[in-house]
């Protein structure tokens, strides 16, 4: 299986800190559609736009119909801290949601489920994991069968990447959302998110993560001790999943690549 995994695409009308998010986006879905139109799956964890706003999700739309993706790759959509709950559910009302009104939701393909997760709040950047969406995904997981893989997607962090010091904008429910990955450890094989517009992997409560840079702007890791944000000259990129019943690999598109040489 073959899952494709682009994130923060921060779509607007116009340039943003004078990098182009839809020329960006565009170009990444137009790399998806020569080198990946035989993925089995496309996420898109959040930032979907960058304020959330009408134009911008109906822009969005508008980018995908344009790109005239295969039918399997009509990317699922989850909520970031830039998006907006109610706006999104406006443009996308076929996006299933929650009994609560987050956008929750989950997909079986196969012998695994994905599951699709909301932490957004209002008027913050970081992360927010309630108990009433902590309630949905505990109930999700236990109707989970033994034998099925879980695969979770979310856009918020949901640990520190340097120390707990510095990351200001990440989940905060760390410790609630900790105890339920222990709990179920032995289902969800990965996590997949992105939010902090770095690339990333590791395992955390034993089960591996990775996350893209933002289709739109690549920002750089910080290990200060401090909250900050940096940019330099880097590439953005999304993530492409391989999974086989032993291995999980994640490589990184680097999209805007050119002179490419296939040795012969
Ligand atoms: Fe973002
Ligand atoms: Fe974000």
């Amino acid at each position: 299986m073959k899952i494709i995994h682009l994130s923060d695409p921060h779509i607007y009308t116009d340039k943003i800190h004078g990098i182009d998010p839809v020329s960006r986006f565009k170009k990444a879905l137009d790399h998806i559609l020569q080198n990946h139109n035989d993925a089995d799956l496309f996420v898109i964890t959040g930032d979907i736009t960058d304020l959330g706003d009408k134009e911008s999700y109906q822009l969005f739309i508008k980018i995908i119909q344009d790109a005239d993706l295969p039918a399997k790759l009509d990317p699922k959509l989850i909520i970031g801290n830039h998006d907006n709950r109610e706006e999104f559910k406006k443009n996308f009302p076929l996006v299933q949601e929650d009994e609560n009104g987050f956008i929750q939701y989950f997909t079986d393909i196969e012998n695994k489920r994905f599951i699709f997760i909301d932490t957004n709040l209002i008027n913050t950047h970081s992360g927010h994991y309630c108990d009433d969406r902590q309630v949905w995904l505990k109930k999700i997981l236990n109707e989970t069968s033994i034998d099925q893989d879980v695969y979770i997607f979310m856009h918020h962090n949901p640990l520190a990447l340097v120390i707990e010091e510095s990351d200001e904008i990440g989940l905060k429910q760390k410790e609630e959302f900790k105890k339920i990955l222990l709990n179920n450890n032995k289902n969800i094989k990965h996590i997949f998110f992105g939010h902090q517009h770095i690339t990333s992997s590791g395992s955390y409560c034993g089960i591996t993560f990775s996350s893209p840079r933002s289709t739109w702007s690549p920002l750089i890791p910080n290990f200060s001790n401090q909250y900050r944000l940096g940019t330099a000259n880097t590439d953005t990129n999304y993530n492409i999943a391989i999974i086989r019943p032993d291995a999980t690999i994640i490589h990184t598109e680097d999209f805007l690549k050119t002179e490419v040489n296939w040795f012969k």
